[in-house]
């Protein structure tokens, strides 16, 4: 696994352009009608490609993907009477996509399959691989585009309010990029961390949401202590829920506003995971995790991957991505606490200098091979590498 030691006082610099050569600001002469066919045309892919995306979130919402994947080619009327859904809207389903190349047809029997090698990229037996519920993304955001459009003209950003499933979508992502991860990739970040989850440490995740990743790291290491805090009482709710149900003594669930947290010195390990960039006080909570921490204790911060600037996400391999979610929520539910927007491509630099400034000594950056889209910072209030040295020279 690729590992980046940052020096804790790095700057926003910006990053030399990729190489590539950008279009000239200013047409040199007359537009070419190739050109502009050409750029016609890979807007076409771009809505196709948008309507696949829809019908994608329909598909996995419906439960469509895991019925076809169940069987061998069907008729419509057989494939919406295991789903148990009308024929009608599973047939124009069907013709979604088939048109885009996502379910089979064979025109002489009209039944209709989901290659296996597809059923791998979207089905929830595929899961952490299941990238249908990544496609819900699109219209839980396209419900606050009214909104959103306005916020353009007052600047005022959307509230968190105005945001419907976003706790729900948020969970299942949580459990398909976070949970299926913490055991292998997540935790082995911090040397010697699951030895000390083993023996009984306190621990808390700041903006858990519902809570699957400290749910799961609860039943994993019963001698430890956690807390999720998280400013919506929804999501707390179904966090406490889920422990409930489970029967865990050892986790607890609080409603609470990171940034005006008074916690000190109360906990070893302090997680946040894709919490930090859409905060109104992000440099406060920063600052408040920081105090939070014990001697020795660690801030694991999972954050979206990217540069600072536009130009150093050019190349980047899903950019528009994380620049329409920010615009759609991230930079706008900050805005709309009266935070600084930093989006969710306020990038490494700007990361490192904004825990740099709030106390902690030394970060360390991973990417982990199965998620492009996060970096996960590992952060100490001390620069204890010369204590670690001398006591890896002991042993
Ligand atoms: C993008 S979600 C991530 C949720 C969760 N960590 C996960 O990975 O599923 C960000 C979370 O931060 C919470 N949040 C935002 N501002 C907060 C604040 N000031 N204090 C505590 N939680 C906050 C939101 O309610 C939301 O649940």
């Amino acid at each position: 696994m690729p590992a980046v030691v940052e020096t804790p006082r790095s700057t926003v610099t910006p990053i030399p352009p990729n190489g590539q050569q950008p279009a000239s600001p200013a047409p040199a002469g007359p537009v070419s009608e190739a050109a502009v066919q050409a750029f016609a045309e890979r807007m076409l892919r771009s809505f196709n490609e948008a309507a696949v995306t829809l019908m994608t979130s329909i598909g996995h919402r419906t439960g469509l993907f895991d019925v076809l994947a169940q069987r061998p080619a069907a008729t419509s009327r057989e494939i919406a009477e295991a789903a148990g859904l009308n024929e009608r809207y599973v047939r124009e389903w069907l013709g979604a996509m088939t048109t885009g190349g996502i379910v089979e047809l064979d025109p002489a029997t009209h039944r209709y399959w989901l290659p296996p090698e597809r059923a791998a990229c979207l089905t929830r037996a595929a899961s952490p691989n299941n990238l249908a519920s990544v496609a819900q993304w699109f219209s839980v955001l396209g419900r606050v585009e009214d909104q959103v459009v306005a916020a353009f003209k007052h600047g005022r950003g959307v509230p968190y309010a105005a945001y419907e499933r976003f706790h729900e979508v948020m969970a299942e992502e949580s459990g398909q990029t976070v949970v299926a991860a913490l055991d292998q990739h997540i935790i082995p970040l911090v040397p010697g961390l699951a030895q000390r989850l083993e023996q009984g440490i306190d621990v808390v995740d700041v903006g858990c949401g519902q809570g699957r990743a400290l749910v799961h790291l609860a039943e994993r290491f019963p001698r430890s202590r956690f807390t999720g805090v998280d400013i919506s009482a929804e999501a707390i709710a179904a966090g406490a829920a889920t422990s409930a149900e489970r029967g865990l003594g050892n986790v607890a669930f609080r409603v609470l506003d990171a940034a005006a947290w008074e916690a000190r010195e109360a906990f070893d390990l302090v997680l946040a995971f894709d919490a930090i960039h859409d905060q109104s006080a992000p440099a406060a909570v920063l600052r408040n995790i920081r105090q939070a921490l014990r001697p020795g204790g660690v801030f694991l911060m999972q954050d979206i991957a990217a540069a600072s600037c536009h130009h150093g996400n050019l190349d980047h391999p899903v950019g528009p991505f994380i620049y329409t979610i920010s615009c759609m929520h991230c930079m706008s539910v900050s805005l709309a606490g009266g935070g600084p927007g930093l989006g969710a491509a306020w990038g490494k630099e700007l990361a490192l200098e904004m825990l740099a400034e709030a106390g902690f000594a030394r970060v360390s950056v991973e990417q982990l091979p199965h998620d492009v889209l996060n970096y996960y910072y590992v952060a100490w209030p001390e620069d204890n590498r010369l204590q670690g040295a001398a006591s890896e020279a002991r042993t």
